[in-house]
């Protein structure tokens, strides 16, 4: 029985490729690996097997650690917003956890879409969000953006602390709140029904053309809100895993495979 190996997001080369598949060996790529409950492989480790169409070329200024960073959150960030709450140019997202890997990239896209951003932080991340091109912040330490007043087409809630029924009276009529885990869907797509409102669950799925377009607009120079924090050779996963749950951590911690196990 092989093991269950853990990690989603991938930056690497291309060893072997099967038939029909429009990649060379050696091809930069990057991508986020399917999700599928009984898969087994995982992105921490020397070699996956994934679908050509999961992965694209991997753009020359984004280096492997923050491309493996950026594929996940980027492709989560602009599929919640885009094709699950439909935002597009001339409309206003909400997005709860800006200062966070998902929340901070959906502000840049959100912008690069041509929508208007308020995003939700902690104090510590204002200045952050606001260089990521937020038209306007709340301080969730400090005010109650469930009370704002305030109306808009797409709620993006990233930590998943909301639900529908605390976020719907900030929605415009139609406008959709999208939850990146499924907790609460059930209730909130009963209330949502009634309401004249929607409420979404988001589930990231690798594609190439998604990652092609991200990989534009960061040649274009889209800020990237990615850093690394530190590196970790994969034989030292645990003590990676260790540091990613710290609540101090700042930036993202990046899985080597130099050296192997
Ligand atoms: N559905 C999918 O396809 C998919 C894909 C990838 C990831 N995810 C999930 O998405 C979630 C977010 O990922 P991430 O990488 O963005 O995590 P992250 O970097 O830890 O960011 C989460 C953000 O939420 C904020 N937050 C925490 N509690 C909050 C609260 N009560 N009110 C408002 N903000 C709060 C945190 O900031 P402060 O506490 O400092 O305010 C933090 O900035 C994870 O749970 C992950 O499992 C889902």
């Amino acid at each position: 029985m092989s093991p269950l190996t853990f990690g989603w997001n991938i930056a690497g080369t291309v060893d072997m490729v099967g038939s029909e598949v429009d990649l060379k060996v050696g091809d930069p790529i990057w991508g986020h690996l399917d999700f599928d409950p009984f898969q087994k492989q995982g992105s921490y480790s020397e070699y996956v097997v994934m679908r050509a169409n999961a992965v694209a070329i991997r753009p020359n200024n984004l280096e492997a650690a923050k491309a493996a960073s950026f594929a996940t959150t980027g492709l989560t960030a602009l599929q919640a917003i885009r094709n699950y709450g439909g935002l597009e140019s001339g409309k206003t997202l909400l997005v709860i956890g800006a200062g966070g890997g998902i929340g901070g990239v959906a502000v840049g896209l959100a912008k690069q879409l041509g929508a208007e951003v308020i995003a939700v932080c902690s104090t510590r991340d204002i200045e952050k969000v606001k260089l990521r091109g937020a038209d306007k912040v709340i301080d969730r330490k400090n005010e109650d953006f469930t009370k704002s007043g305030i109306k808009v087409d797409v709620i993006l809630d990233t930590p998943s602390k909301y639900n529908f029924s605390k976020c719907s009276q900030l929605l415009k009529c139609g406008g959709t709140y999208v939850d990146l885990h499924p907790w609460t869907l059930f209730s909130g797509f009963l209330q949502a029904l009634v309401s004249g409102k929607k409420c979404k669950f988001a589930q990231v799925q690798s594609k190439r053309e998604d990652l092609e377009l991200l990989g534009e607009w960061t040649l274009e120079g889209m800020p990237l809100p990615i850093s690394i924090e530190s590196h970790f050779p994969v034989r030292d996963l645990g003590e990676a895993l260790h540091q990613r749950l710290k609540p101090s951590r700042s930036g993202a911690i990046a899985v080597t495979i130099e050296g192997g196990w």
